[in-house]
This record gives C-alpha cells, structure tokens and sequence, in this order.
C-alpha cells in the first residue's frame, strides 16, 4: 500500500500514464468523481475494490470516450436502446448491455451484462482520448459513502491510497449516472440518476423503474443503506426542531428554506428558487458539509418527487436507512 499524499492536478499526461502502469487515478466526470482503473487489467481493477474496501459482487461500469465504442466491448446496442445512446451519450446515462469476453469477470461481478458510459467531462474525454483501454470506475468514496462532487472530496477520503486525482472542479450533474437496460425487452431504470425518468420517457415512451430491494439487490448500488452520511439522518419537515434535541446539536439539509430554530452554520440550503438540477449539484456536498460538523443529528427534507428530485430523494431515502449489518 502507497503512503505518499495524493497528488491533485490537471495533468492529463500523467494521468495517462499512471493508468497504463495499472495505477488507480481519481477523474472528473459531470455525474460524480470516478475511482479508474484500467478494465482489461485484473491487477488494475482488484486494486480498484482494494482501495474502495468494496465487496468483489458489486461490478463496476465502465468509462469509454465515444458512443462509437460500445460496440468494441459489448455484443451490440439493442434497438430500443439506440435512441438513448444518441441522445444521452457523452452523459449521465449508463447502458447495461452484454459483454464482450475481453471484459473480465471482476469487472462485472461475473454477470452477462457490462455497465457502460460516456462521461461528459472535457478532461475525462481528454483522458480517455489518449487511451487504447475503457476505465472500469465506481464512485470514488470509500463503499457505502457519500459519492464525491470534488477532487478535494476525494483526497479527504483517499489521501495517501492513490497516487492522483484530476481535478475538474466541481461536478455540474452532482447525481450518479441513471442506469438503463432492458429486462424482458422493456427499457428499465436499474437506478434512477443524473438524467431524470421523465426526459427518458419524452424520447422513448414509458419504461419500467425498478425499485431498490434490500432483499435481493440486483445491484449494490440499490442496498437501501447506501450513499450515507455517518450521522443519524432522518427524514423530516426542517420547520419542526427534533424533540429532546437543543438546536445547536441539529443539522438541516432544507430545499429551499432555512429553518426558523436552526443556527445558520447548520444549515444547507439546497436551492432557495426551487431549481432541482441545482439542488441536485449540491446535494453531496452539503451531507458531507453536514457530517462534518459537531452534532448529533440530521434532519433532511425531501424535494418535489419528480425529475431529478426522485433521484434526490432517492439518495436520501437511503442515507436515512439504517445500516445493514
Ligand atoms: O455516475 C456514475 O455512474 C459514477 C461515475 C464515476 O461514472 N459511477 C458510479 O459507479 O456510480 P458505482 O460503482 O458507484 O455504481 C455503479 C452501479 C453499482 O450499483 C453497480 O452494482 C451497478 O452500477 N452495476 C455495474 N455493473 C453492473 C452490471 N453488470 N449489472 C448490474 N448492475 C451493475
Ligand atoms: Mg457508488
């Protein structure tokens, strides 16, 4: 294990070449920061789970630089796909489509199916361009974390475990990428994301949403306890202070309004004009902003259920769950 700090920089040459080395690099893309790897690689993409303390059943997607390219690392795009691709592809949407062999087994879990995406980041596609390989990236948190939004996000958490992160500032979408494949030939939404149901349905019609199962997850990325903050979180109208708690000991994640009872350094805001893709933007950030502070509790509010807000809310849901042990 590397102890050296992690290193932050706009270096895309450097990065290029940390990957073909079959180092693990932190990247920029419009839905959250990436933990990349090379995915032909086995040593590359076991590091990769290492450095997550990510269970080896829970895949990764992959990240290529071209619509153009899905063809190289799956068995084709179905055509009740290829509008999507079209449409959303640089973007937040991943296809869950079947693998090509060249793609090992550890990257997808062992399932028939790769997760695979074009990301919408200048530097990542940049990235990308230089390389003869997809990269195989999760979400760049330690496993059941919040995903970061910032390089600064993944050096708090990572620092000394990887040797760098491209920085391309803060994410623009701030949601995971929404997850697409077709389950008895219907399009269905394996996680609602970063591109809304709704602008989905307005180009192809009503599709299947499946929601999360702590049952039987079809994907980790569905456990109900999952994208967490480490203080109790629990899902409330931020107007009420909790009971038996004083309002210094209360942290507040409102939608649009403070809460009258609450210290203004406890609060975040998430968008004050109602707009869901700013609150979407923030939303990570402010749990983490949140989980950093001296209190006991989080009182979370849930935005309007529609567009990105049911992926918001979504996220919150979760982050509220208890823990699975
Ligand atoms: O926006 C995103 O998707 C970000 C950025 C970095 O691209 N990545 C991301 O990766 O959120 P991760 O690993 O944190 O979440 C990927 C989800 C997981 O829930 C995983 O189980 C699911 O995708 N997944 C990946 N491959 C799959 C497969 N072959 N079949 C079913 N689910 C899959
Ligand atoms: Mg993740």
């Amino acid at each position: 294990m590397m102890t050296t700090a992690t290193e932050m920089g706009t270096n895309i040459t450097r990065a290029a070449a940390l990957l073909r080395q079959g180092e693990v690099v932190g990247i920029p893309t419009e839905t959250v920061y990436g933990l990349a790897g090379n995915a032909l690689n086995r040593e590359a993409v076991a590091a990769i789970f290492a450095v997550k303390n990510r269970p080896s059943f829970d895949p990764l997607i992959i990240h290529v630089g071209s619509p153009a390219l899905i063809e190289q690392w799956t068995l084709g795009l179905p055509e009740a796909l290829q509008a999507l691709a079209n449409a959303f592809m640089p973007g937040p949407l991943t296809l869950l489509l079947d693998k090509q062999p060249a793609i090992p087994d550890l990257v997808t879990a062992g399932l028939p199916r790769v997760a695979i995406r074009v990301p919408d980041h200048p530097l990542t596609l940049a990235l990308l361009a230089e390389l003869d390989f997809p990269l195989a990236a999760p979400s760049a948190n330690p496993f059941g974390y919040i995903s970061p939004t910032s390089a600064q996000h993944v050096v708090n958490q990572l620092n000394g475990r990887i040797p760098y992160v491209l920085d391309g500032g803060p994410c623009s979408v701030g949601l995971e990428s929404t997850i697409v494949g077709l389950e008895e030939g219907r399009p269905t939404v394996f996680r609602k994301g970063g591109l809304a149901v709704e602008t989905i349905e307005a180009l192809i019609g009503p599709v299947a949403v499946r929601e999360h199962s702590t049952s039987n997850p079809q994907a980790p990325g569905m456990l109900k306890s999952h994208y967490a903050p480490r203080m109790p979180l629990v899902l409330a109208d931020p107007a009420q202070l909790p009971d038996s708690l004083p309002p210094r000991r209360v942290g507040v994640l409102a939608f649009r309004e403070a809460a009258p009872w609450a210290p203004a350094q406890n609060q975040q805001i998430l968008s004050p004009d109602g707009n869901l893709q700013q609150a979407a933007s923030r939303l990570f950030a402010a749990l983490r902003y949140l989980d950093e502070l001296d209190i006991d509790l989080i009182v979370a509010e849930l935005v309007p259920e529609r567009d990105l807000g049911r992926a918001i809310n979504d996220r919150l849901r979760r982050a509220a769950a208890e823990p699975l042990q």
